[in-house]
């Protein structure tokens, strides 16, 4: 977080006129550490669009080519055990107020098609549906996070899908489940009560939507042994009169979460390629995803005005780089490249979140296969892991370990005559008392120094890595498949009881310490 303004001006005017790289210090404030940061911070998001689920994850039950157990990539499997994934968000964005859930279980020879109107107007056959998303997570060791359709649906069918995915009485739905092949509940806890009510989920106002979400959580029910999450579909960015109206108008006993969606984009009629960007492009898209954390503070604000316990939780549930597609890709498909910048675009969101998990308590990266921000994306047999994927690894220390504030002493990253604070960070302790920091360097040309303080006085350096490239545009690619990896990182030694790390230019780095 950015602290200490009259620093800040000191070391600007430093940068500013020439000066090499300067130290600057980061000071862990450990006595202040109390708040756990959810391990759903570290979600992810898939979608029926372009080839997220089918030719992603999912290539078919009868797909011999592919190793897969019911039609899911095997090596998919094992790359999101072990990025270990905390909750995913299915089956939309736009195509969840869509999506009929009835038409995508039972036999699949019977399911009906559908036309996607969102993502291409392609055949949506419905082969892969409730069952097939639910057993998935279970595989990966994901809670599913489901989204209901309020958009196009009805109220009694959303509370039938909790009925049939949670119901463990006797009921239409729940006999429909054991027909289907499923006899115990899978005790769903996060839903969604709709996706963008203001724009592709009905283009609703938020005093309209709010009534709506009301009529809807009011019969999400089902017997089942869950407490439901239920999430009101929140703030396009800045749109802060909706997080106001969905606090003062919904009470508090109804909703346990509002979403905000959020994407780093330059502009969205000139978006910028995904891999070969300028410098200004690196620039101004780093620029947006800082954006988030005034975002934060802003709904944050509101939020504290109505429920100051903090019982409603800002759920992040898109977030990401958004570029224009590859080249001799369906542009309706979403396909982009994924690339240091993308890493470097991780490593600051996900401090950031880190830094307010008193309100952030879930989030969602747009998304997990071949499309936006994405994880992992897929050529025939071949799958790849993103530079974003590692960060994702690297980070997950963080999952349920207790917060730790720090106050850090920025520098900045000038471009032209506009600066960004160059150096981002955050840190954890876990329930073995270890500490992890994460830090990203955003600038692409300079090493920054930052000497670390208020390490308890025994602590040993137990580790350290780094994800970084010799480009921001490089990215693993299926010839080069790890470009980029995670690598013993050397630069950072601990010194009279601190620690000093050397932040190479555009880097990601996370320091493990331990009594
Ligand atoms: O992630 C792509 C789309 O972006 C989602 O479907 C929608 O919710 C958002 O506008």
């Amino acid at each position: 977080m950015m602290k200490n303004i009259p620093v800040f001006t000191a070391l600007f005017m430093l940068t500013a006129f020439g000066s090499s790289a300067q130290t600057t210090t980061a000071m862990l404030r450990m006595q202040e550490s109390k708040t756990t940061i959810n391990k759903n911070i570290y979600g992810h998001f898939a979608e029926h669009l372009g080839h997220c689920i089918y030719d992603g994850i999912y290539v078919g039950d009868t797909n011999r080519i592919v190793p897969n157990t019911v039609g899911v990539r095997l090596d998919i499997i094992a790359a999101l055990r072990k990025l270990k994934v905390p909750v995913l968000r299915w089956p939309g964005g736009c195509f969840a107020d869509t999506y009929h859930w009835k038409d995508g279980v039972g036999p699949k020879k019977k399911r009906p098609s559908m036309v996607n109107k969102w993502w291409g107007g392609v055949t949506e056959d419905n082969s892969f549906g409730t069952h097939d998303f639910l057993n998935f997570c279970t595989q990966i060791g994901a809670d599913p996070y489901l989204a209901g359709n309020v958009g196009s649906g009805t109220v009694q069918e959303l509370s039938q899908w909790v009925e049939y995915v949670n119901g463990s009485g006797i009921s239409p739905m729940s006999s429909w489940r054991k027909a289907n092949g499923r006899d115990k509940p899978w005790d769903v806890k996060y839903f969604g009560v709709g996706n963008e009510a203001w724009g592709c989920g009905g283009n609703m106002t938020p005093e309209y939507y709010s009534n709506i979400y009301k009529q809807y959580a009011t019969f999400m029910t089902g017997g089942g042994n869950s407490q439901l999450f239920r999430v009101a579909s929140g703030a396009n960015g800045d749109d802060y009169h909706w997080t106001e109206v969905m606090m003062r108008d919904i009470p508090q006993n109804m909703i346990e979460g509002v979403s905000l969606h959020y994407y780093s984009v330059i502009d969205w009629n000139a978006k910028g390629p995904g891999a070969e960007f300028s410098r200004l492009q690196y620039f101004s898209t780093l620029k947006q995803a800082l954006r988030m954390e005034e975002l934060i503070l802003k709904h944050e604000a509101i939020m504290d005005k109505y429920d100051p316990g903090k019982k409603t939780a800002l759920v992040v549930d898109e977030w990401g780089g958004w570029y224009d597609v590859e080249k001799g890709t369906n542009p309706s498909f979403l396909f982009q490249q994924n690339t240091m910048r993308d890493a470097v675009l991780a490593g600051v969101t996900l401090n950031i979140f880190n830094n307010h998990c008193d309100r952030v308590r879930m989030a969602n990266l747009a998304q997990i296969v071949n499309v936006l921000q994405s994880v992992i994306l897929t050529n025939k047999q071949k799958i790849i892991l993103t530079p974003t994927y590692h960060v994702m690894e690297m980070y997950n220390v963080h999952q349920d370990a207790v917060m730790i504030p720090v106050t850090l002493q920025n520098v900045f990253y000038i471009e032209g005559t506009d600066s960004l604070p160059a150096l981002s960070v955050s840190a954890s302790r876990d329930q073995l008392g270890v500490v992890h920091i994460s830090l990203v360097n955003i600038d692409p040309g300079k090493t920054n120094p930052v000497r670390i303080q208020g390490i308890v006085p025994g602590m040993k350096l137990e580790s350290a890595k780094i994800l970084r490239s010799d480009r921001i545009q490089d990215h693993n690619s299926f010839d080069d498949p790890e470009k980029i990896i995670p690598r013993k990182f050397l630069q950072a030694v601990m010194k009279e009881g601190d620690l000093q790390v050397d932040m190479p230019p555009a880097s990601v780095v996370l320091i493990t310490l331990h009594e």
